[in-house]
């Protein structure tokens, strides 16, 4: 901890409400063009400024981490989400990592619904007709969707934002929820998510109409969903990612969505961010959107107030709130 001010390091854009608390309270160096910083510029904000305020796309490895002479004792994420961030180096070189949880759990749910019900409605060739001057008009026969009230939803991944959508899908769409998560819930949550354990993820993605995935990307949740698991889903079921992209290898969902092996993904997140496959997004049944699920004014400025609250508690020697390494 600092004696006096410390220095502050910004690597992306903040909304305003936090830039500004930050270069008023802290006079911290800003990244006003918004430019995502290079391997050598994290080094440099590693090694002359106490506290680094960095993003998903910020790839925090042990190189930066570990540079000689580093200053840093404080890496403050705004985002819930830290595999972009070496944790066990941060770890062994002695420098905090704080996240932004539980204030973006309900807009990020509302994102997955958003996308499994685009998705099972053809909202990406309705559109596409629609922009195109194509549409001919309302008939009856007319891309017909997939009922989503009543179906089954498969959430894989139990924390905050997992039980939201359990929730959204069973008390607002009448779903019936299955969960597959590694640690057992307890009975009582599932009942008030209105959700079933399935002790396997493939007995879940058996069962199910719709695939929500909310489980963190880690080394054992690279590709979890393969051409493997891919083939353990119904033909006609669809799959919704808002979590992060490697938890699906993104070759074999093409050539899964291709080959009709499952009806349909919504997507959020991407393999190689922020490249995404032509290919992917040339298909009819996918339905896409950059990122989104955390961008409402009120979720990142909320996220704001947390990554200030953590570096004023680390400026006053109190335990960090959200501390995860
Ligand atoms: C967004 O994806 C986050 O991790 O907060």
């Amino acid at each position: 901890m600092p004696s006096s001010l410390p220095s502050v390091r910004v690597t992306r854009r903040l909304p305003p409400r936090t830039e500004a608390y930050l270069r008023e309270v802290w006079g911290a160096h800003l990244n006003t063009d918004d430019v995502p910083l290079s391997e050598t510029d994290l080094r440099t904000a590693f090694g002359s400024h106490d506290v680094v305020v960095c993003t998903l796309t910020d790839r925090i490895n042990r190189e930066v981490l570990e540079v000689a002479s580093r200053r840093t004792r404080l890496l403050a994420n705004f985002g819930v989400g830290v595999d972009h961030i070496d944790l066990a180096a941060a770890r062994e070189v002695g420098i905090a990592v704080t996240n932004t949880p539980g204030v973006l759990t309900d807009d990020t749910a509302d994102l997955a619904m958003l996308l499994l019900l685009a998705v099972a409605r053809r909202a990406t060739e309705g559109g596409r007709e629609l922009s195109a001057g194509e549409w001919a008009g309302w008939r009856p026969t007319y891309l017909l969707g997939t009922c989503v009230s009543g179906a089954t939803l498969g959430v894989v991944g139990f924390g905050r934002i997992g039980q939201a959508v359990a929730r959204r899908a069973s008390q607002g769409f009448g779903m019936r929820v299955l969960v597959h998560t590694r640690s057992a819930p307890s009975e009582q949550l599932l009942e008030q998510c209105g959700a079933r354990r399935c002790e396997s993820l493939v007995a879940l993605l058996g069962a199910s109409d719709f695939v929500s995935l909310h489980c963190p990307a880690t080394p054992e949740t690279r590709h979890l969903i393969d051409e493997r698991m891919l083939r353990c889903m119904r033909p006609g079921a669809f799959l919704v990612n808002t979590a992060r992209g490697d938890i699906v290898d993104e070759t074999a969902l093409i050539e899964a969505l291709r080959r009709g092996t499952i009806a349909g993904a919504g997507l959020d997140v991407f393999e190689h961010e922020p490249r995404v496959p032509p290919d992917l997004l040339a298909l009819p049944n996918v339905f896409a959107l950059p990122h989104l699920g955390s961008a409402t004014a009120a979720s990142r400025e909320a996220m704001g107030d947390l990554v200030l609250r953590n570096i004023a508690a680390f400026i006053a020697g109190t335990p960090l709130p959200n501390r995860v390494a």
